[in-house]
């Protein structure tokens, strides 16, 4: 501790600062958990944490904060229903609804800011005590949830506060944190320019014009990114959810990537091959169980997706022969002519620059390797409701990415590789996977090749 003061102005005993240092290592090694293991706390225990919180400062002293506990099974089932997919909801040993009174919000969201202090206390509290936690958002249907919990009108609910006790094997990692200079600095404003994404270019950005689903400034085109603003947000925005099995996980993915890994060539036992930017770990999880024997490298961008897949891999027990690699600017950081197989899953419409990403696909090959790629494509009803609808919102947490032509992807592999199969999958805008061909091959949502390196 190189500061440390008591209240009246003294300094600190070398006992003190060395119980301080102690004290603040302990709460710097809090964690977020969402893998419960259904035990209950003591109704004294959770209040004891609650109590804790409300040591926070508050806006005015007002403590217009309400607390509300839930540890009945059926109400933190209901509470899981109505998130609309937070299993942990019901696995948790209680639940804390964080609620406020409305009308002395005192500018700057204040009250917002004093519930979140509270919240951050209690956090801290049940850690020290020996329990974990996961601060939740996203609760979903706040008239859903003020049935639930009998709230007034005057009260607002604004995330819930699960605290249980973690499953024996639940990922013991915390998210990575950046460097603090990079989000700290003296006097003035200064971060690094990797650090501060692109919006689109406007004289201002009011507050109240910028919703997550309705966001006019969001810079979707990937090629207004550089590589190191993609790697940094994909890198931290990954770690949103924990690294357990099965997570990131979609049913429309589900179907689509069956069929796009139908494309796969047949690969003997010792073969090399490489996935590209599959940021969560998705779709690793599918090429290991399809390609047994395979000696797979998955390469990322960030050094941050690479501990989030290979700790996903392990919770999945598919781990042990995944190799990862760090992408820098794009590049692959392999030698010439390595590879037998490279998967590029959705992820050309991701990149600033995708011709490099197929230049060093084609690079990496050895004579007679295989590409294996697919992209959302622009040209479908998906491509339509991507212009009307989707990216209207913010920049989801995979990282900015505009939709392709099937007809111009198509193109760019061809000059590169020999086409041996395509397909074209998902008529409608979303949620299918229904193969196209024909004239509809270059209509789908998404157009997947399979290609031979000459
Ligand atoms: C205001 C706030 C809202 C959050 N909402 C959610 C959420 O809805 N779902 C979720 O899984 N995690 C949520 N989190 C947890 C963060 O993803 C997590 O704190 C972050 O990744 C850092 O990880 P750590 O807590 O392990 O340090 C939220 C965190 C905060 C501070």
């Amino acid at each position: 501790m190189a500061r440390a003061a008591l209240q009246d102005g003294r300094s600190a005993s070398g006992a003190e600062e060395e119980d301080a240092a102690a004290i603040l290592a302990r709460l710097a090694s809090r964690a977020s958990c969402r893998a419960f293991d259904g035990s209950p706390i003591e109704p004294a225990e959770l209040e004891a944490i609650v109590t804790d919180g409300l040591q926070a400062p508050s806006s005015c002293n007002q403590q217009n904060w309400h607390f509300v506990l839930v540890s009945d099974q059926g109400r933190k089932d209901r509470a899981r229903e109505i998130a609309g997919g937070n299993p942990h909801f019901s696995d948790c040993a209680a639940l804390v609804y964080l609620c406020f009174q409305k009308g002395w919000t005192h500018g700057n969201f204040s009250i917002v800011q004093s519930v979140a202090g509270a919240c951050y206390h209690m956090m801290l509290s049940a850690h020290l005590r020996g329990w974990r936690c996961i601060w939740n958002a996203g609760i979903g249907d706040h008239g859903a949830l003020r049935e639930m919990l009998g709230l007034p009108p005057t009260f607002e609910v604004q995330g819930a506060l699960a605290i249980g006790k973690p499953l024996p094997d639940a990922p013991p990692m915390k998210a990575p944190r950046r460097p603090p200079a990079e989000v700290m600095s003296w006097e003035t404003f200064d971060r690094p320019a990797h650090a501060i994404y692109p919006a689109k270019p406007a004289d201002a950005y009011p507050f109240f014009a910028i919703r997550n689903d309705d966001n006019p400034y969001a810079e979707w085109n990937p090629a207004r990114w550089t590589w190191a603003q993609v790697a940094d947000f994909r890198g931290y925005s990954v770690w949103a959810k924990s690294p357990l099995a099965g997570v990131y996980v979609s049913r429309r993915q589900g179907d689509a990537l069956a069929r796009e890994h139908a494309l796969l060539p047949e690969l003997a036992p010792g073969a090399e091959a490489i996935e590209v930017m599959p940021w969560g770990g998705t779709t690793t999880a599918e090429l290991v169980r399809r390609l047994p024997g395979v000696r797979l490298t998955v390469a990322e961008l960030s050094e941050h997706n690479v501990t989030f897949i290979r700790e996903r891999l392990r919770q999945e027990g598919l781990g042990e022969a995944v190799r990862f690699a760090v992408m820098a600017e794009g590049r692959l950081p392999m030698e010439d002519g390595v590879a037998d197989l490279v998967v590029l899953p959705q992820v050309l419409e991701h990149a600033p620059d995708p011709l490099r990403l197929l230049d060093e696909a084609a690079r990496v090959l050895r004579s007679g390797g295989r590409l294996v790629a697919s992209v959302r494509n622009a040209d479908s009803a998906y491509g339509a409701h991507w212009r009307a609808v989707e990216s209207r919102a913010q920049v989801p947490n995979q990282g900015p990415f505009t939709p392709l032509h099937a007809a111009a992807v198509r193109g760019w592999v061809a000059e590169r590789f020999a086409i041996e199969a395509q397909q074209g999958l998902g008529r409608g805008a979303v949620g299918d996977a229904a193969p196209m061909t024909g004239d509809d091959l270059l209509a789908g949502r998404l157009w997947a090749v399979r290609a031979r390196r000459g």
